[in-house]
């Protein structure tokens, strides 16, 4: 792997390579000296074009714990707003000796161009491109993390044990992807990982929230919330964030209403109530309380909505890791 640009480029040991990696990594960081030496010397750059909490915060500690310096470029405040290119950005971070970039951005294919384009060195970019969100198109780490976490949490429901007890796929999973699909990066990420990963995935959503062509994606497809929880019996259930801000006229309006909207796809108290006693419950965050899920439901015993946070940065770790040291962790080594 040369950069991380979409969970379509991942074949089934590179996904496989990465989580077990990050299972490594995160091993490590039970520890009382979480820094290792790893990256030493190396430079990432965290150049975001977009806001974001989670994805940059954790970028920034996984690059850290590795002992890599860290620049964080915001393009608020930054020469951007002068009008500044993407193209000369890429230069000027090139100019600077970037090792990494790690880049968000709000329009689809923009890491893509970095890692290819030739700013950031000559031909295919020789600086690692991670995607960190690229406008409704990819989240490569968020669908690794999610991976990740529902690889821990059902230990012995998927795919042939490892050494640690883990599955090392997710064949034989179910996974209930919910609400917006037609703005999310998350949601087009995860059905490529888990598909890889062999999950079975049915997106839930209202017709109007659901992507053209989306019935050539490798999964099921329902508008029925009630139904899928009561027959289908996920093994866990991925709640999405309504992105307002992506939505045409105006932010905050979108069809159905919120009240809607809630009512037909939210996750409450009584949904809650119809999984089975194993099934998980996530978010990539930011999360609307209230409308896609209750706060009853994001802070419940089967919420691994936190969790999904803590074990980003073992899986920003071991993508950095495995794009700037090459290679693959001993086994059994501490990294
Ligand atoms: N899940 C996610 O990408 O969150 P942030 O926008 O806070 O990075």
């Amino acid at each position: 792997m040369k950069h991380l640009l979409s969970t379509q480029d991942l074949s089934l040991d590179e996904a496989i390579l990465v989580l077990d990696t990050a299972a490594q990594m995160a091993a490590t960081q039970s520890r009382e000296i979480k820094k290792l030496p790893t990256l030493r010397g190396r430079t990432v750059v965290n150049l975001f074009f977009e806001d974001s909490t989670r994805t940059r915060i954790s970028f920034e500690t996984a690059a850290k714990r590795l002992s890599a310096d860290v620049i964080n470029f915001s393009a608020k405040g930054s020469s951007v707003s002068k009008g500044e290119s993407l193209k000369d950005t890429a230069l000027t971070l090139h100019a600077m000796g970037a090792d990494a970039v790690v880049v968000r951005h709000w329009a689809s294919g923009a890491p893509h161009q970095l890692a290819h384009s030739g700013w950031l060195g000559s031909g295919d970019s020789p600086v690692a491109v991670l995607n960190a969100g690229d406008g409704t198109h990819q989240h490569p780490t968020q669908a690794l993390l999610d991976a990740f976490t529902i690889r821990r949490h059902l230990v012995g429901r998927a795919g042939g044990a490892t050494g640690d007890g883990v599955g090392r796929d997710l064949k034989g999973l179910r996974v209930a992807i919910v609400g917006d699909v037609l703005h999310s990066r998350v949601a087009r990420s995860n059905v490529q990982l888990l598909r890889t990963l062999g999950a079975d995935v049915t997106l839930v959503a209202p017709p109007t929230l659901l992507p053209v062509g989306v019935e050539t994606w490798p999964c099921a497809t329902s508008y029925d919330l009630d139904e899928t929880l009561a027959h289908w019996a996920p093994d866990a259930v991925m709640m999405l964030r309504v992105q307002r801000e992506r939505m045409s006229g105006g932010a905050g309006a979108f069809f159905p209403s919120p009240l809607e909207y809630s009512r037909r796809y939210g996750l409450d108290h009584r949904r809650l109530a119809m999984l089975p006693g194993h099934t998980v419950v996530m978010h990539p965050g930011p999360m609307n309380r209230g409308l896609e899920i209750s706060a009853e439901a994001a802070d419940s015993t089967r919420s691994v909505i936190v969790e999904q946070v803590a074990n980003g940065v073992a899986v920003r770790m071991a993508a950095l890791y495995l794009l700037l040291a090459g290679g693959s962790p001993a086994e059994g080594s501490a990294i």
